[in-house]
């Protein structure tokens, strides 16, 4: 089978968070199911700074107005098709924001035109490859198969949505349909019409032949009004189209025995030596060593992630004999509330502002304990990682995180399955009541290598996942049939 993937940014070139770790390590993982994925992503510097070579496969006098080339490159084993379209990409700044932190103004341009330009390669755009499926992800991708659904070749090639993250929508005006090259009727309340607006990710919802979450509890809560975030109606009208599959690992780059950016590796039978991981964790952050655990957040710093209630929380754990250790960067206020309390307190906490793939890694190799008190959670990552490097997850009780942790309560413990400490519902009086049983059981080293153990033992490898999803495309291809209400 066939794959067109198509992804705003991708691991290990381009990466703002857990959507780049999928659509980097998913396709890997498909191959073991005769499932073959080419990447379309946009060219960014940052991914032509990285690339040894392209081959142009197409070039786009005027796409959109300015001249454009499709690449093909290979980097590692991902196999990828990359929209080389200067006047949108080449600039300085992320993805989705300029140097300033600020949305690029023309978004709404530059992912409409990497839509089309999946659509056209599902219509026959490149001579000697045409994918049997189309997978987007979020509101970026998302209008892909609006796109598809107003060309007839295209038309017939099925389309499955990925929704990693349902607050990014993708709103727009709708003056701008006219620009994007849609007719005026995709303007409609079945498809791109959002509140007076339009939305990318509910032209998506409204048109893809099948629609995931990325864990089968954020599928149910998105189609309620709480977790739903105005999406829940274009949601539960496609009742038989959303299911969660839950996102996986990749086990060769989050492994702590062959993790280069450890100082020493380990693995569940030799986890003493985590603890030369720790102190040198420690010596990092310039906080003092001592009895008590160290907690630690790699995290965007946003209300969604609770970035606000770490914050709250620093000093308590501080007070209690722990360190905290938070690397991360999102919002101001709660930078702002995080570097307070590290200055109040220099040798327990210790908050590095900015994003560090090093520092991440030996966080996750150190620390006794990672927090997310996360307000909703599609599914996470930073928990998955905590646990495959013996770390304790400290996690509210929502979405992916609900289903991949189980609470150290006395029946889990005694059943010998218990993996880390879960809160409901997201406060910060909660998570210091978790807190607090992190540092009780921590006070107990065999409970505590018990809950380690049982963690590092926990599969979430792509395995499972990849196979439900090669089995949800193989679902769509026989008779081209669009999973419908
Ligand atoms: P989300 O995608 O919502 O941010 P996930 O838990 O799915 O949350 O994925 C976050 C990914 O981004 C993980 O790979 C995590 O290690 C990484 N990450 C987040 N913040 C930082 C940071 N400040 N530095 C390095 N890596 C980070
Ligand atoms: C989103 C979600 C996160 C998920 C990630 C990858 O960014 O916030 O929960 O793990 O996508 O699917």
């Amino acid at each position: 089978m066939k794959i067109l993937s198509v992804a705003s940014e991708i691991f290990p070139l381009i990466k703002t968070g857990g959507l780049a770790d999928v659509t980097g390590s998913l396709p890997k993982a498909l191959e073991g199911y005769n499932c073959y994925t080419r990447t379309l992503v946009p060219g960014y510097p940052q991914l032509f700074a990285k690339l040894p070579g392209a081959r142009q496969l197409h070039f786009f006098p005027d796409l959109f107005g300015a001249p454009a080339s499709l690449l093909e490159a290979r980097y590692e084993q991902l196999d990828l098709l990359i929209l080389d379209a200067p006047a949108l990409y080449n600039r300085p700044g992320g993805p989705y924001l300029d140097e300033m932190g600020r949305d690029h103004a023309d978004n709404w341009k530059r992912f409409a035109v990497l839509s089309y330009v999946a659509s056209a390669i599902a219509g026959g755009l490149i001579a000697d490859w045409s994918p049997d499926v189309v997978h987007t992800h979020d509101w970026q991708t998302a209008l892909t198969s609006v796109y598809m659904q107003y060309s007839s070749n295209a038309k017939q090639v099925p389309s499955v949505l990925t929704i990693h993250n349902l607050a990014f929508q993708g709103q727009f005006p709708t003056s701008v349909v006219s620009q994007i090259g849609l007719p005026p009727e995709a303007v409609s309340l079945d498809c791109l019409e959002y509140y007076g607006d339009i939305s990318y990710l509910k032209g998506g919802i409204r048109t893809a032949g099948a629609i995931t979450t990325v864990s089968p509890t954020y599928a149910r809560e998105v189609i309620a009004p709480e977790l739903g975030m105005g999406m829940a109606g274009a949601l539960s009208s496609r009742p038989r189209a959303l299911t969660g599959i839950v996102n996986g690992i990749d086990m060769d780059i989050w492994n702590p025995a062959t993790d280069a950016y450890l100082p020493v590796n380990y693995d569940h039978k030799r986890i003493r030596l985590r603890g030369q991981n720790r102190a040198k964790l420690l010596e990092n952050f310039r906080l003092d060593d001592g009895p008590g655990p160290v907690f630690a957040a790699v995290t965007r710093l946003t209300w969604q992630k609770g970035g606000d209630m770490l914050a709250e929380v620093a000093e308590e754990i501080s007070a209690l004999g722990g360190r905290l250790i938070v690397l991360g960067k999102g919002e101001k206020h709660i930078e702002t509330a995080l570097l307070a309390a590290a200055g109040r307190h220099p040798s327990r906490i210790g908050v590095r502002i900015g994003y560090d793939e090093a520092t991440a890694h030996l966080i996750h190799g150190g620390c006794d304990v990672i927090i997310q008190p996360s307000r909703f959670e599609p599914c996470g990552l930073t928990q998955l990682y905590a646990l495959r490097y013996g770390a304790v997850p400290v996690v509210s009780r929502t979405g992916g995180l609900s289903e991949t942790i189980i609470d150290a309560n006395d029946a889990a413990i005694s059943a010998r399955v218990a993996t880390g400490f879960q809160f409901h519902p997201a406060t910060a009086e909660n998570l210091r009541f978790s807190i607090h049983r992190a540092f009780a059981a921590y006070r107990e080293p065999k409970k505590w290598a018990r809950l380690q153990n049982q963690g590092m033992k926990a599969n979430f490898s792509w395995e499972r996942s990849a196979e439900q999803y090669a089995a949800l495309y193989a679902q769509l291809i026989p008779d081209r049939r669009v999973l419908q209400t």
